[in-house]
């Protein structure tokens, strides 16, 4: 059985006063937490802030993004996934659709930093969508192909057993609009198929986060299906309240 996962995506969000708010909130209510892994991904200047602010190892610190380049040197404004460990995270957001669109992040160059993260130790959480236009022209199923394949031609699938993906469908990112239970269950499914003709059990055991407007109201009949092992939560994760209700609904 794969235990459902749940990763609060803060984004370019927070002060010192805001997270030391958000995390004392988050602090009091660790308790309630069932059987699910937690994580935080704070903009990584907060790292470090944040996983001394934490009163527990039960909630993990992971980052959002960091450098192609494995090794410090002259690469002004980039952080080395060495910096993001020293700074106590365990998990970075490779490929968000934020840093594809916005940034032009390439597949191949997500696949490199993939391969950075887990040489380092560092879990990576894969994102993986397509966009509504992609939705729509049909192409949806070459397109996250094509993000997975960039991936496994560089780590190969064995890369997967220490890798959790992501689907977030970008049309559903900071919406409001969530994928139907059915729809992202389709992509999952589809996603965890597309890896099982490699290996069935990396398949089996991969952990497949949905990303893209979960709120309490519509968590639990997403983590309901099949596929579906926890979130990625970009909005929701600045509430502990709801954050915390999420991740109850996971497990
Ligand atoms: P929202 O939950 O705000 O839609 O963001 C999803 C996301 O992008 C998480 O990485």
């Amino acid at each position: 059985m794969r235990k459902p996962f749940v990763a609060g995506n803060w984004k370019m969000h927070g002060s010192k006063a805001s997270i030391l708010s958000l995390v004392t909130d988050l602090n009091s209510k660790i308790s309630e937490l069932g059987n699910v892994d937690v994580a935080v991904c704070p903009p990584a200047i907060y790292a470090d802030f944040t996983k001394r602010t934490l009163s527990s190892e039960r909630i993990s610190v992971g980052a959002q993004n960091m450098a192609s380049e494995p090794v410090q040197g002259a690469f002004t404004g980039e952080v080395s996934v060495e910096m993001l460990k020293d700074m106590g995270c365990e998990y970075v957001i490779l490929g968000h659709s934020e840093r594809r669109s916005i940034y032009g992040e390439t597949d191949v160059e997500v696949a490199a930093k993939v391969k950075v993260a887990l040489d380092a130790g560092v879990t990576p959480i894969l994102c993986v969508g397509e966009t509504l236009e992609e939705r729509e022209s049909g192409t949806m199923e070459q397109v996250i192909a094509a993000q997975l394949d960039a991936v496994l031609t560089v780590v190969g699938i064995s890369g997967f057993n220490n890798t959790v993906i992501a689907y977030e469908p970008v049309w559903a990112i900071g919406t409001g609009v969530t994928a139907s239970p059915e729809q992202a269950q389709e992509v999952h499914a589809f996603i965890r198929n597309k890896l099982a003709q490699l290996d069935a059990t990396v398949a089996d055991r991969v952990i497949i986060q949905y990303g893209g407007s979960v709120k309490p109201g519509n968590a639990k009949e997403l983590f309901g299906q099949a596929d579906i092992d926890g979130g990625l939560i970009g909005g929701a994760s600045l509430d502990a309240e709801d954050f915390i209700a999420i991740c109850k609904a996971a497990g």
